[in-house]
C-alpha cells in the first residue's frame, strides 16, 4: 500500500523535528514542504534520513494538491493566513484528508475560533498537535496505575512542568508576535498534560470540566538590566518597552461531572531554566499511588572535560534547547519518541486514513487556548477566575492579554 504523504507548512524547528519522528513510523512519508525559507534543507535532511521525498512546492495551494495531509507547522502569527489558503485550495478540488496544526491554536481564542471555523468550512477531519500527551512515559504512567485507579479512585493532583533557558528565534520572544510569552509558548503544554492525566482512566480527553484557574506571570531573567541587553543583542526584542513573561505558574481546578469531586493540575512554565536544556517533568498523587517522570533523567550520560571540549560545537545534539558542551551532560537519544512526535504522527494519519479527527481535535485545542487565555485574564485581574461564570466565557472570547499587546511592562516588573 501507497505510504502516506504528509506535507508540511514551514521548514524551521519543529518540522525537522517532526522529519526525524518519521524514521520510527511506517507508512507515512514527508511528501513535500512550502515555506518561506528552509524548504531545499528540509528537503536534503528528509532525503538523508529517509522519510521521504519532501518536493519543494511553490505555494500552499500546489502543496495540498500533492500530499494527503497538511500540517501548519509555521509561526503563531501566520496561522489564518495559512489555514485561509488551504481552505481555498481544498475548494479548488485539492484532496487533502485532513489538517494538522502545532499548538497553539491560536495567539488568542478568537484566533483560535475562527481556526476551527475555517476546518468546518474546508469539511475535513483535524488534529491539534499536543505532543505530550502522545508521551509513552506518560501513557504507560495511567496504564500502570489503571488497576489503582479503579480500587482507590482517580488521581487528584498533577504538577505539570516544561522549562528551558528561552526560544531559539526572535518572533517567540515578540509577545506581539507569538501571543505573549512562556505562558502562551509553553503553558498549552502542561495544561493538557494534567487535563489528561487527571481524566478517570477509560473517559474522553475533555471529560473533567475546568471550574477555576488561578495564574502568576512573571520576568524574573530577562527583565533585569544584564537580561534585557543579552536578549537585545541575541534577539533583537526590546524587553525594557514590550516584554513578556519569562514564568508562569498556576493552577487549575477541574470537577468530575458523575461525582462532583475537585482534582487539580499545577502547571509551571519557564524560560529561564538555566540546567542542561529543555525539561518536563510531570508527576501525579493519587490515593495511595503515584508516579514521576522527569526526562533530564536519562539512563545515558556523558562526561566531556574541558580539554575535550574545545573541539564541541553546541549543536543541540544532546538535547532540545541544551546550553552546555561539557560538564556532565544528560543526553536523550531518541528525543522526537520521548516528547510524543512519533505517536501523535501515528494517530492523526491512522484517523484521517479513517475520515475521523485525531485523538486531539481542533476544537480540543481552542479549549485549551481559552484555559491559558484565562490564565493571563487570572493574573492581570490578580483573582481565582471562575471558570463556570457566564461573564467569564463571554470576556474570554474577545480578550487580548495585556502582554499580547505589547503592554507587558503593566503587568511585569521590568527593572
Ligand atoms: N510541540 C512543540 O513542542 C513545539 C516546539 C517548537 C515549536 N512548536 C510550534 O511550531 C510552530 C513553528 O515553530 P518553529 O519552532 O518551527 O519556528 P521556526 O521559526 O523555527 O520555523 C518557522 C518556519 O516557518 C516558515 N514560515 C514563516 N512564515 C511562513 C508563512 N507565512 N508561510 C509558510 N512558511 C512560513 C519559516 O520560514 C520557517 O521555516 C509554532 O507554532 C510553534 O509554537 C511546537
Amino acid at each position: 500500500m501507497a505510504a502516506f504523504q504528509v506535507g508540511y507548512i514551514g521548514a524551521g524547528f519543529i518540522s525537522t523535528f517532526h522529519a526525524r519522528a518519521l524514521q520510527y513510523v511506517r507508512g507515512i512519508e514527508l511528501g513535500g514542504v512550502y515555506s518561506i525559507k528552509g524548504s531545499e534543507e528540509l528537503q536534503a535532511f528528509a532525503k538523508k534520513i529517509g522519510v521521504g521525498e519532501c518536493t519543494v512546492q511553490p505555494s500552499i495551494a500546489e502543496l495540498c494538491k500533492n500530499v494527503d495531509a497538511v500540517c501548519i507547522f509555521a509561526p503563531n502569527f501566520a496561522r489564518i493566513e495559512i489555514m485561509q489558503a488551504i481552505v481555498d485550495a481544498v475548494k479548488e478540488g485539492a484532496e487533502l484528508k485532513g489538517i494538522i496544526v502545532e499548538k497553539p491554536l491560536g495567539r488568542t481564542v478568537a484566533e483560535g475560533q475562527i481556526l476551527v471555523d475555517l476546518a468546518k468550512e474546508a469539511g475535513l477531519p483535524t488534529a491539534y498537535f499536543e505532543n505530550q500527551i502522545h508521551m509513552k512515559g506518560i501513557n504507560a504512567a495511567v496504564q500502570q496505575l489503571a488497576p489503582q485507579q479503579k480500587s482507590m479512585g482517580p488521581i487528584t493532583l498533577c504538577r505539570s512542568a516544561e522549562e528551558h533557558a528561552g526560544p531559539h528565534e526572535p518572533w517567540f520572544w515578540d509577545p506581539t508576535k507569538q501571543g505573549g510569552g512562556v505562558l502562551s509558548d509553553m503553558g498549552c503544554h502542561s495544561i493538557a498534560v494534567a487535563w489528561h492525566v487527571l481524566n478517570p482512566i477509560g473517559k474522553p480527553i475533555d471529560f473533567l470540566k475546568p471550574i477555576s484557574i488561578s495564574c502568576d506571570t512573571a520576568l524574573l531573567k530577562w527583565g533585569t538590566k544584564e537580561g534585557q541587553k543579552k536578549l537585545m543583542e541575541k534577539m533583537g526584542v526590546d524587553y525594557s518597552k514590550t516584554p513578556a513573561e519569562d514564568f508562569a505558574t498556576g493552577v487549575v481546578t477541574f470537577e468530575n461531572p458523575e461525582t462532583g469531586q475537585r482534582v487539580k493540575g499545577q502547571f509551571t512554565n519557564s524560560w529561564m531554566f538555566d540546567k542542561q536544556g529543555l525539561r518536563l517533568y510531570m508527576d501525579g498523587l493519587g490515593p495511595g499511588y503515584a508516579f514521576e517522570l522527569n526526562t533530564l533523567q536519562s539512563a545515558l550520560q556523558i562526561f566531556i572535560g574541558d580539554e575535550a571540549a574545545e573541539a564541541v560545537a553546541d549543536a543541540e545534539i544532546a538535547l532540545e534547547k541544551s546550553t552546555a558542551t561539557r560538564g556532565l551532560l544528560t543526553v536523550e537519544p531518541n528525543e522526537a519518541d520521548l516528547y510524543g512526535y512519533t505517536d501523535e504522527i501515528i494517530d492523526a494519519c491512522n484517523a484521517f486514513k479513517q475520515g475521523k479527527d485525531a485523538l486531539l481535535n481542533f476544537e480540543y485545542g481552542l479549549e485549551i487556548t481559552k484555559l491559558c487565555q484565562a490564565g493571563y485574564m487570572a493574573a492581570e485581574r490578580g483573582v481565582t477566575l471562575n471558570l463556570t461564570d457566564p461573564q467569564v466565557q463571554e470576556d474570554l472570547k474577545t480578550y487580548q492579554s495585556l502582554i499580547s499587546q505589547g503592554r507587558g511592562a503593566e503587568v511585569l516588573h521590568v527593572m
